[in-house]
């Protein structure tokens, strides 16, 4: 096996090396037109893409399968795209494993998800959309196991293996997640759903696969949410960053189960406990239901995520679909739409209540030229650059020292909407302790900017930490959705520093703060901070002084993320 995986990668890799050569040399003029397509997020060469679909690691292999439109820049025509990697950073594209075909999904072959069956067998399980529009799920294997690259898929001659019956609307019934396999061998899978205008987790039983019973009784339902889109549902260590198999059953000492679920346009999640004997899931805060704000993956453009245990590495990693933020024109005319985030691994924080996530040690590949600051005093209102790295590719993180702590303002925060909060205290509103932070894809004259920052309050006799990404002054295009987001970032700041680490990439600035505790994601479309002309900052609005510990900045080389070349075989001498 080994050996085949090494003689595939001669073959493939040499010529698709040579051809991604040939694209760099083509792109230089181009780079004007193109200012946002990103140098080391994942993308299809054109057209429309969405959610991630099926990602698994296969026999030395990572698999990406995503909802692609084969025909435009718009939503339509869903086939499923497929892309390989070897380090989840560079990728090569493959023709699409499943595309319209049958009556069962001649409408589109929608989200679905991998299960690995006993004896190594991958198995798809997704949507169609049928001749009549209906949703039904599907079931398609790879026609060869012994091709490395899965190339190949058929679909089952049993399908559709699960059609809306028993009162399911027939247009909310999609998504299947990971299975798993319970103590009595059944496997177990959650359809997305809404009953009765609640969001559910519809639970279906199969031995065989094939099979499905629905249970009597959803595994969750919300009636303070609408459909669930992309449901997944998977263990977490209590302890520990390492990862668990999706149909691993610790108990509930060594092991919590997260209900993520796509609603509102955001990813939302809940910790509980999971009983597999019963199918009983218990949880502490339910879905729009605590005192604090919902916990969301993403606080600000990230939807209709998927994660997948990487056996190789003892991880579990996610990924999320990142829409635009500018007008379906301008997709039109860039001729694509829609990035997948950099894969982040994901854990249970030491709290047992939230997940933290960060950015795969892998991309840390990509890292070129780097800078360093040490023990930099940032007085109140000043703001000065880091030089020395692209800033329009960038990877930075900094973290913060606060010595006048105590004089924060006080806030009355029970009630208090983060996001609210900072759209009306933006990083142009002086404040005391903050804001402080980066300012990224920057004009020379800070006419344009996203400013990704923290505000510090003293609220009911602690600290919280606000993080907002600002994007009202991204760009000087009219119409494009600047929204500002925010969160708050579980931490004491009298006992731990703070952190922020930003991923750079021309549209796309994905956020972690608080060490991966609250993540934001932005696009934006600059007219000025283009390429060369983009800068990197570092601003403290604030009355008070604050002190940069460290900060590492590194220029980002770009992905080899390049279409397989269609000959087999190497070239005869
Ligand atoms: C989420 C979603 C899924 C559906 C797919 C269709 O973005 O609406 O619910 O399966 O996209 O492309």
């Amino acid at each position: 096996m080994e050996i085949s995986v090494v003689w595939i990668l001669g073959i493939y890799f040499v010529p698709v090396f040579y051809g991604f050569e040939v694209e760099a040399r083509n792109l230089q003029s181009p780079q004007i037109e193109q200012p946002y397509r990103t140098a080391y997020h994942f993308q299809p060469p054109k057209n429309w893409m969405n959610d991630p679909n099926g990602p698994m690691y296969y026999k030395g292999v990572y698999h990406l399968f995503y909802q692609y439109n084969p025909y435009g820049a718009l939503w339509g025509n869903i086939v499923w795209g497929h892309s390989i990697s070897y380090d989840l950073i560079n990728w090569v594209h493959l023709d699409h494993a499943i595309y319209p075909s049958d009556p069962f999904d001649i409408n589109g072959c929608w989200s679905g998800s991998v299960t690995i069956l006993p004896g190594d067998k991958p198995a798809i399980l997704y949507t169609g959309a049928d001749t009549k529009k209906n949703q039904v799920q599907n079931l398609a294997v790879p026609k060869n196991l012994s091709d490395p690259l899965l190339r190949e898929w058929v679909k089952s001659n049993q399908n559709p293996l699960m059609t809306p019956i028993d009162g399911i609307d027939p247009n909310f019934f999609r998504d299947p997640t990971t299975a798993w396999q319970g103590p009595d061998r059944k496997w177990r899978v959650i359809i997305g759903s809404q009953i009765n205008g609640h969001g559910t987790a519809l639970l279906y039983q199969s031995l065989d696969f094939v099979t499905w019973t629905r249970s009597q009784k959803p595994l969750h339902s919300s009636n303070k949410t609408i459909m669930w889109e992309c449901p997944d549902f998977y263990p977490v260590n209590i302890h520990g960053k390492n990862g668990v198999d999706t149909s691993m059953q610790g108990g509930a000492t060594a092991t919590k189960h997260v209900l993520k679920a796509s609603f509102n346009s955001s990813d939302y999640y809940v910790v509980g406990n999971y009983e597999p004997k019963t199918d009983q899931y218990l949880v502490v805060t339910d879905f729009m239901d605590g005192t604090q704000p919902p916990l969301r993956y993403d606080y600000g453009k990230f939807y209709a995520s998927k994660t997948f245990y990487d056996s190789a590495k003892q991880r579990r990693i996610l990924w999320g679909w990142i829409n635009e933020s500018d007008r379906e024109s301008d997709d039109i005319k860039k001729g694509w739409s829609g990035l997948q985030s950099i894969p982040r691994s994901i854990w249970l924080g030491k709290n047992g209540r939230q997940l933290v996530q960060w950015p795969i040690k892998e991309i840390e590949k990509l890292h070129g030229k780097q800078v360093n600051i040490h023990n930099k005093e940032l007085e109140g209102g000043s703001v000065f650059e880091v030089v020395g790295i692209t800033a329009s590719q960038a990877d930075v993180e900094v973290s913060f020292d606060l010595p006048n702590l105590q004089e924060a303002e006080f806030m009355d925060l029970n009630l208090a909407n983060p996001q609210l909060l900072c759209s009306q205290k933006t990083a142009y509103n002086k404040g005391v302790i903050g804001p402080f932070g980066l300012l990224a894809l920057a004009s020379n004259d800070l006419t344009e900017q996203t400013a990704i920052f923290f505000r510090i309050f003293k609220s009911q006799g602690k600290y919280a930490v606000l993080m907002c990404s600002d994007q009202s002054r991204s760009s000087l295009i009219p119409d494009l959705d600047k929204t500002t987001y925010g969160a708050f970032v579980d931490l004491d700041p009298l006992r731990e520093k703070i952190s922020l680490r930003s991923l750079i990439d021309h549209s796309i600035v994905e956020s972690f703060g608080g060490e991966g505790r609250t993540c934001i994601t932005a696009r934006v479309y600059p007219s000025l901070a283009i390429g060369e002309e983009a800068h990197l900052y570092v601003f403290n609005n604030g009355s008070q002084s604050v002190k940069i510990l460290s900060l590492s900045g590194w220029s980002m080389k770009k992905a080899q993320i390049v279409p397989i070349q269609k000959r087999r075989k190497p070239p005869i001498n």
